[in-house]
Parts: structure tokens; sequence; C-alpha cells
């Protein structure tokens, strides 16, 4: 078998049985499932339910307790993250995955240019010439309809719909193969939202990017994932196609969720 074949048998992400607790709390518990290449996983449920929680320990930013996080390095090769070197983590985490914050604050340095902060990513994986690493700036700001004539303008000096989407175009500027995103149009008003969702809508297809999507808005998970998980206390007790899901869901939360979210 071709290593490309062994490849597409893999999923890009294994999560199995993860837990993970606060003093005594348990905030995920026994959580398990795979992502596949090209897929974008929407995990819902009420606010507390365990999602940040997960989306952090996953992407290895918070230590889990128990389980087992398994990633496709580039080589084709299944490996659990926390056996990684720091060398390795950080090198997944500047070029390989990216993470959209919810409050771009999180996610952005506020303190040095648009510019930059497009360009930190790029630096991290060599890129070292000036002018081009400028142009590969201006150009991605203009791809999230960003005016590329502000890539000298801090952060502080956009609005937060377009802090958002400066995020993005920093997370995505190395091609990233994973993006985690924790409820990226939170906090938004809703004509913003619809942009950047209809901008992260064309993104995933045109970058065929591969994602775990945090949301407490189902409509936003409709639009943008093929298959929902649905989380209650820290556990998983939906997941399916997401169509399935919102159309006909099983579990008496779930029907809650929808019946309660979705204007029917
Ligand atoms: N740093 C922390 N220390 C202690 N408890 C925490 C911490 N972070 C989260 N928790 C608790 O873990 C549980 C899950 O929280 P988490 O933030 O993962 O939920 P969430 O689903 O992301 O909620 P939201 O939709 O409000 O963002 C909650 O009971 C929360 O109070
Ligand atoms: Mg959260």
């Amino acid at each position: 078998m071709s290593s490309t074949e062994e490849t597409l048998d893999q999923p890009l992400l294994r999560v199995t049985n993860l837990a993970k607790s606060y003093g005594g709390n348990a905030a995920c518990r026994d959580v398990s499932f795979d992502l596949w290449p090209g897929e974008i996983l929407a995990v819902v449920g009420e606010s507390g339910s365990g999602k940040t929680t997960l989306l952090k320990c996953i992407s290895a930013q918070l230590a889990c307790d128990d389980g087992r996080i398994e990633y496709l390095m580039r080589d084709g090769i299944l490996r659990d993250i926390h056996g990684l070197s720091e060398a390795e983590r950080r090198f997944l985490m500047r070029t390989d995955w990216g993470f959209v914050h919810q409050n771009p604050r999180d996610g952005l340095r506020m303190r040095v240019s648009a510019g930059a902060n497009i360009a930190e990513r790029m630096i991290a994986v060599g890129g070292r010439n000036y002018g081009k690493i400028r142009g590969t700036a201006e150009n991605w700001m203009d791809q999230v309809e960003l005016d590329p004539g502000r890539v000298d303008h801090q952060p502080g000096t956009f609005s937060g719909g377009m802090q958002q989407r400066l995020q993005i175009a920093r997370n995505l500027v190395t091609h990233p193969r994973l993006v985690f995103m924790d409820e990226p149009t939170g906090g938004l008003d809703v004509s913003v939202q619809a942009r950047l969702l209809d901008l992260l809508r064309s993104l995933v297809s045109k970058l065929q990017l591969s994602a775990v999507l945090v949301t407490h808005d189902l409509a936003v998970a409709r639009l943008l994932s093929h298959r929902i998980m649905v989380m209650q206390g820290g556990e998983v007790i939906e997941t399916g196609l997401t169509d399935q899901v919102l159309d006909d869901p099983q579990h008496p939360y779930s029907q809650m969720l929808v019946s309660s979210i979705l204007p029917v």
C-alpha cells in the first residue's frame, strides 16, 4: 500500500477516553472521537458543558488527566501528542495547527501591526524576505476582506469583526492542516456574524481545512460543519451528521437544544 493510501485510511485526529477535571469537578469525561481529513466537526452544548476544556486539551494548550490524543503527522504516522518533544509540539502549533480564540485579543498581539501579526507565523517557519512577507500579509488581509492599506495599523484600531478576521488571517497564513475554533462568531453583532460565517465557509472549502469548531450557536454548526458532537455535563451524549442531528435529534437533551434554539 502506498503512503497516500495509508493516510486516507487514518483520521487526522483521534481522541480516546479523554478526561479532565478541575479540582475534583469533571469538565470532560470519557470523550472519544475521530476527525477525518477535510472534515469540520462542530462541538455544541450549553455553557459549562466542557467545550472549551475539550478544545484546549486536544490542541495541547491544557494537559488532560486521562486519555489519548493522537495526531496524524505529515509523515503519515499517528502520534500521541503527549509523547512529542517540545520542539515538535511547537512546530505543530506554529504551522500545522491554527487556533482561533473567541476573543480576538487572546489570539492577536495587540502591540504590533496587523502585518506583523500575520507575518509572525511566516517568520516562525523560516520566512526571511521582508518584501515577500509584507506582500503575503497584504494579500491575506485582502482575502479576509481587510483593507491592505491598513497593514501598519495596530489591531486595537480595528473593530471586533475586523480583529476576528485578522486573527483568522494570522492563523491561516501557514496553511494549517487543522484549525481549532472556539466560538469564532461569538461576541459579534448579527450582521457582522453573518459576513464572518460566509468568509469562513469559503475559506474552509478553498483551503480544504479540517477543523474542530466549538459553538453554542446551532445555526453556525449547520452552516459550517459536516458532523456534530453534542456535549452535556462534560460527556458526549450524541454525535452524527450535522443534518441528521439537527433535523432528527435522538437524545432528549439534543432534542431540547435543537427545539429551543433553532426556529421551527
Ligand atoms: N480554569 C478553570 N478552573 C476551574 N474550573 C474550570 C476552569 N475552566 C472551566 N472550568 C469548569 O469546567 C466546566 C466546563 O467549562 P468550559 O469552559 O469547558 O465550558 P464551555 O462548554 O466552554 O462553556 P461556555 O459555553 O460558557 O464557554 C465548567 O463547570 C467550568 O466552570
Ligand atoms: Mg467555552
